[in-house]
């Protein structure tokens, strides 16, 4: 979720104004994955790399965050949505913690929809953090792990792996998402400011997906089941 500051700087608003807005695209987002039945969607919210950010604007980040979850916890789970929070929480405050972890628990048995927010994240430290945590669990790996014996303890060993990565804003970079699981995802990037990812944006992503053909290392032929 990309360009909410240079949205709220082209009205001449605080960059704090772009990011009110983007928790409006985020809840119409929401309600757009739930009606069309994906399953999985998962929002860069915060990356590790961010506390570079001016103070002000790490707090303000943060306490939008509390209020967003204050204010929609109790609305996702009326909309069987699953609330998971992935990345190093070390870092957060007690409280913001503590409602994070209430959302989780109040939402863990929804089925509809799982919304993963991914805040002091970055896909270098799941790997690291993975890593760790498999060799704890099973200090013989160190002589030899598979793809799986690792995935197993990322943080996402929950879900599938993603279909679709979107990007907005303009950047042509992952910075630092979910490297592991993007492996074989279909990236698309567009120029629309997060705060003006609205339901047409979203749709030509999907469209965009849709003309994609997955070969997964495989041959064109082999794949539409000519060869
Ligand atoms: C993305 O918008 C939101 C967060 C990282 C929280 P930016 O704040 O990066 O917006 P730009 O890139 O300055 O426009
Ligand atoms: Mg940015």
């Amino acid at each position: 979720m990309d360009g909410n500051g240079r949205w709220a700087k082209k009205r001449l608003l605080p960059r704090m104004v772009g990011h009110t807005r983007g928790v409006e695209t985020v809840r119409d987002v929401v309600k757009q994955c739930v009606e069309l039945g994906v399953e999985y969607l998962t929002l860069f919210a915060f990356s590790s790399e961010n506390w570079r950010r001016p103070p002000d604007e790490v707090k303000f980040l943060m306490g939008l965050f509390m209020e967003a979850l204050k204010r929609e916890v109790v609305k996702l789970h009326q909309n069987q949505i699953r609330l998971v929070m992935i990345g190093d929480r070390s870092r957060f405050d007690p409280q913001l913690l503590s409602a994070i972890e209430e959302g989780e628990r109040l939402t863990q048995n929804n089925t509809r929809l799982t919304l993963t927010i991914a805040a002091n994240y970055g896909g270098r430290w799941d790997i690291q953090q993975a890593m760790q945590r498999m060799l704890a669990a099973n200090p013989a790996l160190v002589n030899g792990f598979s793809e799986s014996d690792l995935s197993e303890h990322l943080s996402m060993r929950y879900a599938p792996e993603p279909d679709l990565f979107i990007r907005t804003g303009g950047e042509k970079r992952i910075s630092n998402f979910l490297l592991w699981q993007l492996a074989y995802a279909e990236l698309y990037f567009t120029d629309t400011l997060w705060p003006d990812f609205n339901e047409d944006a979203f749709m030509q992503a999907i469209h965009s997906y849709r003309q994609r053909e997955r070969r997964f290392g495989r041959t064109s032929e082999q794949v539409s089941g000519n060869a």
